[in-house]
């Protein structure tokens, strides 16, 4: 199967991000939020983005309005019924992404694929919400989804080769580098990643260092863009805290323990960049 039109679910940092890789990549894309006000501002990131492209001299004026004639915005799911493939990206949470997956394959077309951006949940208990089980995978993009090449491709031990080479193609289309892994919490990069992170935190709690410190070190002593308390706030302290949490669920490695700063930092809503203060105050850069 050829992928040709792509529903996105979900108008937070990684549906936006998908949003402009898949209609830039030449698809025909929906983008659903709950509501039509979030989903039209999905619309509007997206104008701005491209627009920054061709006064960048990166994108021509031709292409940006082919992209934007490519996309509309929905609060209805039914309005996915005619996607090939599509991709929900909205809260790390699996009692809402079951409910979501049982909606959906009520909704779309029998062969349609349908797909979750997960960053550690089982992808198998979304796939045994529907009648079609072999169709279901994670396609995990990462954070900025326009920026970052790796996409991984979570293989749950339903889903049929079919599905993975049709997803692999996908990705592949849309100029990404995909990786195939086995359902397991964290994937490969996640899996890896979050113990370094968790004990960013830890270091920082202990006292051991300076959040700048800490950060430098890491950009200067390993060659990382960013450091990892920067990086936190990138991904929203939130949504790290619920992939630390799956983590600890599937392993019951300490190293996947969140630290209590981190919990104490969600709970007092301090989610990082985009609530505009994590570890750093974005409202002073
Ligand atoms: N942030 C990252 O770096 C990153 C990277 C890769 C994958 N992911 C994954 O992508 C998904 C979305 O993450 P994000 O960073 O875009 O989060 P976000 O907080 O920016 O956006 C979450 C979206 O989910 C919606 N939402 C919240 N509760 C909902 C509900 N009950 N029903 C339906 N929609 C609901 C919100 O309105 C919002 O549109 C998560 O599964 C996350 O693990 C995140």
């Amino acid at each position: 199967m050829t992928i040709k039109a792509v529903g996105i679910i979900g108008s937070g940092i990684m549906g936006s991000g998908i949003a402009e890789v898949a209609s830039k990549a030449g698809a025909t894309v929906v983008l659903r939020s709950r509501k039509q006000e979030t989903a039209d501002a999905m619309i509007g990131g997206l104008t701005k983005s491209l627009d920054k492209q061709v006064e960048r001299g990166k994108l021509e004026e031709s292409a940006r309005n082919d992209v934007l004639g490519r996309v509309t915005a929905t609060a209805s799911l039914d309005e996915l019924a005619e996607c090939d493939l599509v991709i929900e990206s909205v809260v790390e949470d699996l009692d809402v992404k079951k409910a979501l997956f049982a909606e959906l394959d009520g909704i779309v077309k029998a062969d349609a694929i349908l797909a979750t951006n997960t960053s550690t949940l089982p992808v198998i208990e979304m796939a045994i919400q529907t009648k079609r089980p072999d169709k279901v995978c994670g396609v995990h993009f990462f954070n900025p989804a326009p920026a970052m090449s790796l996409v991984e491709i979570v293989r749950p031990l339903t889903a049929s080769d079919e599905t993975i080479a049709a997803v692999r193609e996908f990705a592949s289309g849309c100029g990404k580098n995909p990786v195939e892994v086995k359902d397991r919490a964290g994937f490969i990069v996640n899996a890896l990643l979050f113990p370094y992170l968790n004990n960013a935190v830890r270091m920082l709690e202990n006292g051991t260092a300076s959040r700048d410190d800490i950060d430098a070190a890491m950009m200067g002593g390993c060659n990382h863009p960013m450091g990892p308390l920067a990086l936190l706030d990138l991904v929203g302290l939130d949504t790290s805290l619920s992939i630390l949490d799956a983590l600890y669920e599937e392993f019951r490695d300490p190293n996947y323990a969140a630290m209590p700063l981190l919990r104490r930092m969600v709970t007092a809503g301090h989610l990082g960049r985009k609530s505009g203060l994590g570890f750093y105050d974005y409202a002073k850069k």
